[in-house]
């Protein structure tokens, strides 16, 4: 089972880098999720494995075998296009069948290998419908089918499901991860959707400008972030700047531009009268209970959980994020006063960005 190797590989186009110097290993049967935002590199990173696009320097190893320069086909990996398409005159057994006859597949040897992944993908029923028959998930698990039907063990998913309405992509998040499983595949998924990444993945890379930022399991890198840009791109953070006023062991005291005091728990080492940036989660603040006061101004009501929109005085902006019990029983009102609280052991700090905050997360 092929196992993935980048070593310092860089890409770019013309004034553009899009990758610089990634170095990456992914095991034998993992489900990979590369998240960033768009234009980070990650469709580049998923051609270059593929043997799509050759890198500029370094190289890829599939299965301990150094296939830079390897074509595609050789490399028993199959790339998934983000718009992939399916042939509308050719039935969903025409449309997996034909690439294999393209490769010297026997007819009768091509149908039966497409009615094999067709029951994969439980679409077995559906050979002989035309895609337009067929459902937005169903279309895409034909197209997933198709890849399969290559045989390759090592899968390149470019955002497979961008183009399904929600519903239907958690039903092909599923199957996704079922047949992965199932077929024992090496899956490298990219994708811009946190949730997406987070529920499927068993190792999450975070890219970000051509380079990986972070990577570790979902849980490691939503619970410990290690950047400003790792905390806001991977699950809803409030992020506040202040001066640290003191440094106890682990306990660090932060001043809030307003004056206001918080504690944080830091990991680095901070230093009296430094900036600094404390990040916590939408759904750790406390509301009710706590030194902060401040006025409810929004309310977005979004099922299992609403987002309440605080404001502190001189107008610095809290969002908490809290369940639908709590939501139901409490009235919520908006322009009333509430006591906030930020937990000090759910609060991650970090060091002043050098383009400062702002330029940390809006230049996403
Ligand atoms: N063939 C190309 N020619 C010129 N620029 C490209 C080409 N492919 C990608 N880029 C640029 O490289 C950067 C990374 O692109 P890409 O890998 O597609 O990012 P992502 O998939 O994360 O959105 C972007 O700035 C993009 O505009
Ligand atoms: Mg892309």
């Amino acid at each position: 089972m092929p196992k993935v190797v980048l070593e310092r590989v860089s890409k770019r186009f013309g004034r553009i880098t899009a990758l610089d110097e990634i170095d990456l290993t992914l095991d034998d049967g993992e489900y990979s999720c590369i998240l960033g935002p768009t234009g980070s590199g990650k469709t580049t990173l998923l051609k270059i494995i593929a043997g799509l696009v050759e890198p500029d320097s370094g190289d890829v190893y599939i299965d301990g075998k150094r296939v830079t320069g390897t074509p595609a086909e050789k490399r028993n990996a199959v790339y998934m296009h983000q718009n992939y398409a399916l042939f509308p005159h050719l039935t969903v057994s025409q449309n997996i069948s034909f690439g294999l006859t393209a490769r010297g597949f026997e007819e009768e040897a091509a149908r039966r290998k497409a009615s094999e992944v067709l029951e994969i993908v439980k679409l077995g029923e559906w050979a002989n419908a035309y895609p337009r028959e067929l459902s937005g998930g169903m279309q895409q698990r034909v197209a997933l089918a198709r890849c399969l039907a290559t045989g390759a063990r090592l899968l390149l998913l470019d955002e497979p499901l961008g183009a399904l309405d929600a519903r239907l992509r958690l039903e092909v998040r599923g199957e996704l991860s079922r047949i992965a499983e199932e077929l024992n595949l090496t899956v490298i998924h990219v994708t811009h959707d946190q949730s997406e990444a987070l529920s499927l993945a068993d190792r999450l890379i975070l890219m970000r400008n051509g380079r990986i930022v972070q990577t570790g399991s979902p849980e490691e890198v939503y619970f410990k972030p290690n950047s400003v840009f790792s905390a806001y791109f991977v699950g809803e953070s409030v992020f506040l700047e202040g001066i640290v006023r003191r440094v106890d062991g682990r306990v660090v005291t932060l001043e809030l531009r307003n004056g206001t005091i918080i504690e944080a728990l830091s990991g680095d080492g901070f230093n009296r009268g430094e900036l600094a940036v404390a990040a916590v989660r939408c759904e750790d603040i406390k509301v009710g209970g706590g030194p902060l006061t401040a006025r409810l101004k929004e309310i977005n009501f979004l099922g299992s959980f609403s987002k309440l929109v605080f404001e502190l005085p001189e107008g610095l902006k809290i969002t908490a994020n809290i369940p639908l019990s709590r939501f139901i029983e409490e009235e919520f009102r908006i322009g009333a006063s509430f006591q906030l609280s930020i937990p000090r052991e759910r609060t991650r700090l970090f060091k002043q960005p050098p383009m400062g905050l702002a330029g940390e997360i809006e230049a996403v």
